[in-house]
């Protein structure tokens, strides 16, 4: 007699980090950040879906250091992720594109990593319930910058130390994800040994693992870019912009997909391949995207499923920021869509 088939096993997120931990990949202390994070996104999940019930659409009357007018969901989204690292009591150090300076958490007692984090991209997207997410990066604890925490050292102090702790080359990632906020609500993970995808089942409130060791396509003809700034690119750009827009020998030429979030323009080119570029233009000399929690977390996601995130010249992974809400201009990817957009502006 056949054996009976077991039933199939349900792995989650949990489960998922329980059994790295098991082998080594992460240690106790990542194993919680990571959960403390997917905590925060399923709380920002429901307040993103019910925000026009909960009077959570629109702005909050306040301008951030990057200059931006944040919405509602900007500031709670930041609350909700930083009260969840605090609490969990393994977080050093957390930079947000919501906080003007890195914020030194007193709190931490072990552990002691850095977390960087945008708690909500895409965020001009909440008030017409289009895909929003968030992204976060995880890099090892630098513990001289937390120092005498306490001690006659002022907080601010030691959060001046922990600009240069903070301020690390996307190489230096432990770990990388993002949670999409869409049709489906969906964490992508890695710790460096691939990338994993889970999908929210509302009915337990658990992220399932629906993917594992993701390879985005070596190729594809799908484009992300915001050509409303094409008056303002370099003619090498413009180049190649218009290169896309030939039928070539196949045909047909590429289809443009821009959606207005990284989080979502993103994990489309991850599964479906092509390329996301937000470039350097005459107004913004280095383009839009932060490089510390927008451009590193997801080139180091992009190469752990064999892509490519370049500043148009160079691995985004290489950068080491000077400060931390500096922009990068960023190509990401196909590996063949990026090192044709890098060709044209050699
Ligand atoms: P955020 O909402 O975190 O500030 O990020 C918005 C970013 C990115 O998500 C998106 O791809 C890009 O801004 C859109 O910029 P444009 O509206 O200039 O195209
Ligand atoms: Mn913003
Ligand atoms: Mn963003
Ligand atoms: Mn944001």
């Amino acid at each position: 007699t056949s054996k009976k088939k077991s039933s199939y096993e349900i792995v989650t997120l949990t489960t998922w980090l329980l059994k790295q931990e098991q082998r080594g990949d992460i240690d106790g202390e990542m194993t919680i950040v990571l959960a403390s994070i997917s905590t925060a996104c399923k709380q920002i999940a429901s307040l993103v879906q019910r925000a026009p019930i909960s009077d959570l659409t629109g702005v909050q009357g306040a301008v951030n250091v990057q200059g931006e007018d944040q919405k509602k969901l900007d500031v709670v989204s930041n609350e909700v992720f930083s009260s969840c690292l605090k609490s969990s009591g393994r977080t050093g150090v957390i930079a947000s594109e919501e906080e003007d300076v890195p914020v030194a958490v007193e709190e931490s007692y072990s552990g002691n990593y850095i977390v960087v984090f945008d708690p909500l991209d895409g965020s001009s997207n909440i008030d017409a319930a289009v895909s929003t997410g968030s992204i976060f990066g995880i890099y090892s604890p630098n513990d001289e910058c937390l120092a005498d925490i306490g001690d006659d050292a002022t907080l601010d102090s030691v959060e001046q130390r922990c600009v240069v702790s903070v301020c690390q080359p996307g190489n230096n990632l432990l770990a990388a994800g993002y949670c999409m906020y869409s049709s489906s609500v969906i964490f992508v993970l890695t710790i460096g040994t691939g990338v994993y995808v889970f999908t929210l089942d509302p009915m337990y409130g658990e992220f399932v693992l629906t993917q594992e060791k993701v390879q985005i396509p070596k190729a594809g003809k799908i484009y992300a870019f915001n050509e409303g700034n094409y008056a303002m690119w370099d003619d090498k750009l413009k180049k190649y912009m218009d290169s896309l827009k030939e039928p070539g020998d196949s045909g047909k030429p590429y289809s443009a997909r821009y959606i207005g979030s990284l989080v979502g323009d993103f994990h489309r080119t991850l599964l479906y391949g092509g390329i996301y570029g937000y470039p350097r233009d005459k107004k913004s000399k280095n383009g839009k995207l932060r490089l510390l929690y927008e451009c590193a977390p997801m080139s180091f996601i992009v190469e752990q499923a064999g892509g490519k995130g370049s500043d148009g010249h160079q691995r985004i992974l290489d950068i080491t920021p000077t400060e931390i809400h500096q922009r990068v201009p960023l190509f990401i990817g196909s590996v063949e869509e990026v090192e044709k957009v890098e060709k044209f502006l050699a």
